[in-house]
């Protein structure tokens, strides 16, 4: 089936966030967001696409701060009321019944419940017609010690990250589970076989 470059949100599972900021007269603000990703592995920065009409993006060009929040299965509802169009005194955090949970560098809260926190600021927007990419840099990162150990990573069949996939009539929430199968970093390195 040939697709319409339009559907390209239908052909891949994307993760669902929570970005929390604060504006410069103080409003929490919370917001859902997919196009998120981490920028290669090592390096410590975070890429994230906002369109202009955002609290989101005015919030982060007012303090140069941010805060990104992986929620889990289960806290859709929550994710649905950050979704919508509040005007920027709105607290969304209240409104959506979110606990806010004290950032460890920047002023922005996290939120409870949630199984990561990756506190950010921005490092540079890069600024195209109609929407900005936004590169962050990770000045913390903590996980919730329930489903996350420094030698097997995230447990993530008990963690449940939300990601979304698009479809004709909107998105669904789905969750990622585990094949069966995975590999060590250091097998990319190595020769191929003769
Ligand atoms: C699952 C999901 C993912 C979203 N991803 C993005 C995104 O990547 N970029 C964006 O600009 N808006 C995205 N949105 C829309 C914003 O979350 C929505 O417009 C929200 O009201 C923006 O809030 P704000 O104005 O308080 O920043 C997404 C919405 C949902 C439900």
């Amino acid at each position: 089936m040939i697709l319409k470059p339009s559907q390209r949100g239908q052909i891949m599972p994307l993760p669902v966030v929570l970005i929390t900021t604060v504006s410069q007269g103080g409003v929490r603000n919370a917001a859902p967001w997919s196009c998120v990703t981490p920028v290669l592995r090592p390096l410590d920065e975070v890429l994230i696409v906002s369109w202009l009409k955002r609290d989101t993006l005015d919030n982060i060009r007012q303090t140069g701060e941010f805060v990104i929040n992986v929620p889990r299965v289960g806290m859709e509802e929550a994710v649905m009321i950050c979704a919508r169009n509040y005007p920027p005194e709105v607290d969304e955090l209240v409104e959506a019944g979110l606990e806010p949970r004290p950032s460890a560098v920047v002023r922005a809260p996290g939120i409870e419940g949630c199984l990561a926190w990756a506190e950010c600021t921005l490092e540079e927007e890069i600024a195209r017609d109609r929407y900005v990419l936004i590169i962050g840099r990770v000045v913390h990162l903590e996980a919730d010690d329930r489903f996350f150990s420094e030698t097997e990573g995230m447990d993530y069949e008990q963690a449940c990250p939300l990601c979304s996939m698009g479809g004709p009539n909107g998105m669904q929430f789905v969750r990622p589970v585990f094949t069966g199968k995975g590999d060590r970093y250091a097998s990319m390195l190595s020769e191929p076989k003769k």
